[in-house]
């Protein structure tokens, strides 16, 4: 059995907490998109969206603690045995996973701004992002582009999922370095 070298603990709490937010704010992004497309609106829907506001809200601000981490973090090394172009196509998927993850969300943020739409769980707002005006229109274009970074990230996110399950089958540990 090789020696593994595991991500700190940190990094691995972080990681498991932020891909179980993502894969709750996608079925209640589309859910709560689609609710509001067919103008059903109500206790149900609001809440809907205040909870996606929140989760997204905190990915945002989770993206910052863990870009900094990983300046700092060096990755531990992939296995001698996994091939350079495959270290190197999950390195490129890693890193637009870490775009989308910063741009969807400022997306988000940007569009309640511009809508506005800042009340979040509790009553609580968010607060405005800097320098983006009140406006119906530009709202409409920041969530059109919202929802298409979504749905890449989605895609995205399939694919970094079926790569740990393939790793997972080869036995070839790299599954658990994150473990
Ligand atoms: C990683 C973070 C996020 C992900 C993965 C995500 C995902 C999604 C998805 C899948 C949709 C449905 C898109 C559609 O069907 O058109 C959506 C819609 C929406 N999201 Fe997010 N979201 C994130 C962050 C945020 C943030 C931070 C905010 C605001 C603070 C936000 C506000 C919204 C709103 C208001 C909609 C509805 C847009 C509409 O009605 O067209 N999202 N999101």
């Amino acid at each position: 059995m090789p020696q593994i070298q595991k991500y700190p603990a940190g990094w691995r709490v972080l990681h498991w907490v932020m891909a179980l937010m993502v894969l709750t704010l996608i079925p209640i992004g589309l859910w709560m998109a689609s609710r509001a497309e067919a103008d059903i609106w109500g206790d149900l829907t609001n809440t809907l969206f205040s909870w996606h506001k929140a989760i997204g809200f905190s990915v945002l601000l989770l993206m910052i603690l863990r870009i900094a981490m990983k300046i700092r973090l060096k990755s531990p090394p992939y296995p001698d045995h996994m091939p350079r172009k495959l270290q190197i196509a999950a390195k490129s998927l890693h890193h637009l996973i870490y775009i989308l993850l910063v741009v969807t969300p400022l997306f988000g943020w940007a569009g309640v701004t511009a809508y506005p739409a800042l009340v979040t769980l509790g009553g609580y707002h968010l607060p405005a992002m800097p320098f983006v005006p009140e406006d119906k229109e530009l709202a409409a274009t920041l969530f059109n582009i919202h929802g298409w970074l979504a749905i890449t990230l989605s895609v995205l996110i399939v694919g970094h999922i079926a790569a740990a399950i393939r790793h997972m089958l080869r036995k070839d540990g790299i599954v658990r370095r994150m473990v």
